[in-house]
């Protein structure tokens, strides 16, 4: 299969995460099949996809005869055989769970051509374990979206042991001609690298609320008004670059980084399961974050969802990534 042949896509799952990358197809210019156990949630993903769309009216993107055409595009179905019959590359957003997975990569397998390229939108999964009973894993590959997948641009991709190069090379390059910035791990890796990055962030946050050093809204704060605000403009090694002046990363490395982080990370965090009494803490500090929050970005949650989707495409539009 070449780029050019893919046409048809097939959203294997339509929760959150399917109806975001049904959003992302959708708008460039794809036919769109989503895929779910139950009818009510094909309406939910209808409702999600138009809502999806509607941001990109708001600010001007697509017009609204644009996004009618594109919700025309769509088709929704509890049939997995009319799911995937002609699909060209599936794009699957099941349930986290090994054992769903690979019962439904079986299952797509029965009705599908074998140049059909299947990429699981897993979190953090082995892909060589998903595929481990497909017939044919070298069309199978882990490509991971953050979300919200129709605004975020990066695609975590990662190879399996037996995903073939020419799938990778293909599914890198149907990526990057939907606008997306996809990135090839060199190796299968628990979590690829960005949810990684969040675990050990967070795991950090979570400690610093418990051992009373700080409040859930002011961790926070920490993030976003500092390290975030230059995270949305590049990444960490760049932005120790600039930290070292003359010296570059090389001099921030050797002056401040190493004697600094020598000294700090023996004091940080090291456990391994988050406590249980964290998901009610957590709840609690968000709830009066919340409240507290100027009206202009939002008390509510849908209230704050737009408000995060608003300053996305701002961002996105200053990176000319939109
Ligand atoms: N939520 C996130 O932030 C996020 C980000 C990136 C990747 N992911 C990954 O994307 C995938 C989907 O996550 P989500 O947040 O959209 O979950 P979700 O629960 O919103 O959606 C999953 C959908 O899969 C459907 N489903 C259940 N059994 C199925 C089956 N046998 N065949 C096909 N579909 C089935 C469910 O009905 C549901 O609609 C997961 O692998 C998740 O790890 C999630």
């Amino acid at each position: 299969m070449k780029l050019n042949d893919i046409k048809k896509i097939t959203c294997i799952g339509a929760g959150l995460i399917g109806s975001g990358w049904a959003t992302s197809f959708l708008l460039n210019g794809y036919d769109v099949v989503l895929y779910d156990i139950k009818e009510e949630l094909l309406e939910l993903s209808k409702k999600r996809i138009i809502n999806n769309l509607s941001i990109f009216i708001d600010k001007n993107i697509i017009t609204r005869a644009e996004s009618e055409e594109m919700i025309a595009r769509a088709q929704y179905t509890t049939d997995l055989e009319t799911a995937v019959r002609d699909a060209h590359f599936i794009q699957e957003s099941g349930p986290e769970n090994y054992g769903i997975k690979q019962s439904v990569l079986k299952d797509i397998e029965k009705f599908t051509d074998r140049s059909t390229v299947i990429a699981s939108s897993t979190s953090g999964l082995l892909i060589t374990e998903i595929a481990k009973y497909a017939e044919h894993p070298e069309r199978c590959l882990g490509a991971h979206p953050y979300n919200p997948p129709h605004l975020i641009p990066l695609v975590e991709m990662s190879k399996g042991e037996k995903t073939s190069q020419e799938v990778v090379d293909l599914a890198y390059g149907f990526y990057k001609k939907i606008g997306k910035e996809p990135i090839v791990l060199q190796k299968e890796a628990l979590g690829f690298i960005a949810n990684r990055l969040q675990a050990v962030l967070y795991r950090e946050i979570v400690d610093l609320v418990l051992r009373g050093v700080c409040s859930v809204e002011d961790a926070d704060k920490a993030c976003l008004f500092g390290p975030g605000l230059r995270y949305g403009i590049m990444g960490p090694n760049m932005i120790f670059h600039l930290g070292g002046g003359e010296q570059g990363i090389k001099g921030m490395m050797q002056n401040l980084a190493i004697p600094a982080f020598a000294l700090w990370l023996p004091d940080v965090a090291k456990w391994e399961k988050i406590p249980e009494e964290w998901p009610d803490i957590a709840q609690k500090g968000v709830n009066e974050a919340m409240a507290k929050r100027d009206p202009y970005s939002g008390n509510t949650t849908e209230e704050i969802a737009k408000f995060r989707d608003d300053m996305l495409i701002s961002l996105l539009k200053l990176h000319k990534k939109l």
